[in-house]
């Protein structure tokens, strides 16, 4: 392999590598997944971290309502109850080595957030505090909701961002922010690095490692009406796909109940863990028809689907596509205290009181439970299903282990993220501890990089690149979102061909390289272009329903058939899939009813 010199400074056509940057360890992404993995990471090697965003921007501070860990601080509780909730949640398809690993683990992580110091509210007697979400119950589902969701208020993503933030710094982690990774570079089933541009400065820079960790999140840009922020587009999972590695079970895409209407700003389901109520324009508290146990606090799938199913019917408020969430009834102080995020965005965005007016709510697109196929040390499986790829590893939303399957718990994803993004940091210090070496870099590195940048600074044709992504958002929702049919999915199939036919034509007017947003959200567009492919083919393939995964012409879940993970893979314009079982411990499936 010809090999590239990290001490020059290349100027490929007209395009320049400013640096090759070298790290031990190079994570992209500063969530909770990749800054936890910086923090185990640190004491011994050294560790970067870029981020598209400035760190404390990342999405994970965008979770409000808490992060799951049967502590058992205000009533008695138990992993297995844990992961008896989490195997259901998942409709059966939560790989269930993993989510006993999860759940078992999960005291030790909060606990570790509590001696860093995040600031969690607390019960009367001083513990962390406890709160009820949907799907989380004692006695193996026999008992009513539990208290098990540890919170900071309802800004419980963000106590915890921050926290590790500042850990990251007293640890000497090196952020790069605002840099936007744009490819990987595998040889041989190593990896080596990753290529990527410097958002402020423009240029494109070469970061060398030994180990890289992806931690780059969701991509619920690709719907209309999402609860994420604008930096979540999926990238990493482009970039996988275009080294050729699969992805896994990426048909399944959660719905979160209650967004805010037209926002799509999430309003916590603490709000619903705290007693709020879901109500349509009779008045009626219509989860009695849906999951008449849990009611408002089933499962986000059930829930979602039974607002849309009120809307669809004509029982939106005034025929229109919302409902109501309810908190009156809470009062102003436990309003004030407990939902105060809640109470500003409502206020701040829809001009509503929310502790004298009910708040007007539509299911928003909230989670990805597919993403990049990892083992339960995260390390970036080459074929799904066994072996590793040297070097790689992924944790957070952007990686499927797979603990969530079919449709994720509320307050399982911030713990999720940080418990494997934990074991992302331990694993790769195990790994480095055998490792001394740099592997070579090729002298090519940058090469796919560079004709993409160049690509889109010289494009210039009719197309505008916001309105390729608002028609991809728009048929997205219709055609992939919450009820999916045959006819549905083959007409976005089709869309998803125009659409990048139009894609080939795009023009950029900004043609420089500090902070270019169109040639940004050229990238991204791109990259949701090509991983929304395999969303709908894989939804598509699956001909059953199962957890957020609704087909309105297969309305039973199909064990016999369906009950494995899809792994697709997209070489050019052909997507191949593969399958691989369901690992089943405990829990034998069974009919999910709430
Ligand atoms: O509703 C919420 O607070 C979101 C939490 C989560 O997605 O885990």
């Amino acid at each position: 392999m010809s090999t590239i010199d990290p001490e020059t400074i290349h100027d490929v056509e007209g395009v320049p590598v400013h640096s090759v940057h070298r790290h031990d360890v190079i994570i992209v992404g500063a969530g909770l997944a990749g800054m936890r993995a910086a923090v185990e990471a640190s004491d011994e090697f050294d560790v970067a971290v870029l981020s598209k965003v400035f760190p404390t921007r990342s999405h994970s501070g965008g979770a409000q309502g808490g992060i799951a860990a049967s502590l058992a601080n205000e009533e008695e509780d138990h992993w297995e109850w844990h992961m008896f909730d989490t195997v259901k949640g998942s409709d059966y398809l939560g790989d269930q080595d993993a989510i006993e690993i999860m759940v078992k683990e999960a005291p030790v992580v909060v606990r570790e957030f509590e001696h860093y110091g995040t600031p969690f509210s607390r019960t009367p007697e001083g513990r962390i505090a406890q709160r009820k979400f949907g799907g989380h119950t004692k006695d193996f589902g026999r008992g009513g909701p539990i208290l098990r969701a540890c919170y900071a208020a309802d800004r419980t993503g963000h106590a915890l961002l921050h926290n590790l933030y500042e850990v990251c710094i007293k640890k000497e982690v090196r952020f790069y922010p605002e840099f936007y990774a744009l490819s990987l570079i595998i040889r041989d089933n190593v990896c080596r690095g990753l290529v990527a541009w410097d958002v402020i400065n423009g240029g494109v820079h070469v970061f060398h490692a030994k180990a890289v960790m992806f931690g780059t999140g969701g991509y619920g840009k690709v719907f209309e009406i999402t609860s994420n922020a604008l930096a979540n587009t999926g990238d990493g999972l482009s970039l996988v796909l275009r080294a050729g590695l699969p992805l896994e079970d990426m048909e399944f895409v959660q719905f979160h109940p209650t967004g805010l209407y037209l926002q799509g700003i999430l309003v916590s389901e603490a709000a619903r863990g705290e007693g709020g109520y879901i109500i349509n324009d009779k008045g009626e508290r219509f989860m009695e028809r849906y999951a008449p146990d849990k009611m408002e606090l089933a499962p986000r799938d059930l829930v979602s689907r039974s607002i849309q199913t009120e809307i669809n019917e004509g029982r939106g408020i005034g025929g229109e596509a919302y409902v109501y969430c309810d908190l009156r009834h809470l009062g102003e102080d436990a309003i004030m205290k407990k939902l105060p995020q809640i109470h500003e965005l409502a206020w701040k965005f829809l001009h509503v009181d929310c502790t004298k007016e009910p708040i007007p709510i539509q299911p928003t697109a909230h989670y990805s439970m597919g993403g990049i196929p990892t083992n339960k040390d995260a390390q970036v499986l080459a074929d799904g299903k066994e072996r590793p790829v040297e070097g790689f590893y992924a944790a957070g939303e952007c990686a499927c282990v797979s603990v969530h399957g079919g449709n994720r718990l509320g307050t399982n994803s911030l713990l999720e993220a940080s418990l494997f993004g934990r074991r992302a940091g331990k694993s790769m210090v195990r790994f480095l501890r055998g490792t001394r070496e740099f592997p070579e870099l090729p002298a090519d590195a940058a090469k796919l990089a560079i004709k993409e940048i160049e690509r889109f600074l010289s494009a210039d044709g009719g197309e505008r690149v916001a309105d390729i992504r608002e028609d991809l958002q728009g048929k997205m929702t219709d055609e992939c979102g919450i009820f999916r049919s045959a006819e549905k999915l083959e007409a976005m199939v089709k869309d998803l061909g125009e659409l990048e036919k139009r894609f080939e034509k795009i023009k950029i007017d900004d043609r420089s390289n500090k902070f270019n947003s169109d040639l940004l959200e050229a990238i991204e567009l791109g990259h949701m272009l090509e991983f929304s492919e395999l969303i709908v083919a894989g939804a598509l393939k699956r001909e059953e329903s199962r957890g957020a995964h609704s087909r309105t012409d297969f309305p039973k879940r199909d064990d016999e058939k369906w009950l494995k993970h899809t792994l697709a893979w997209k070489k050019g314009d052909e997507i191949t899939f593969d399958y691989k079982p369901v690992i089943i411990t405990r829990f034998q499936p069974k009919e999910r009813t709430y």
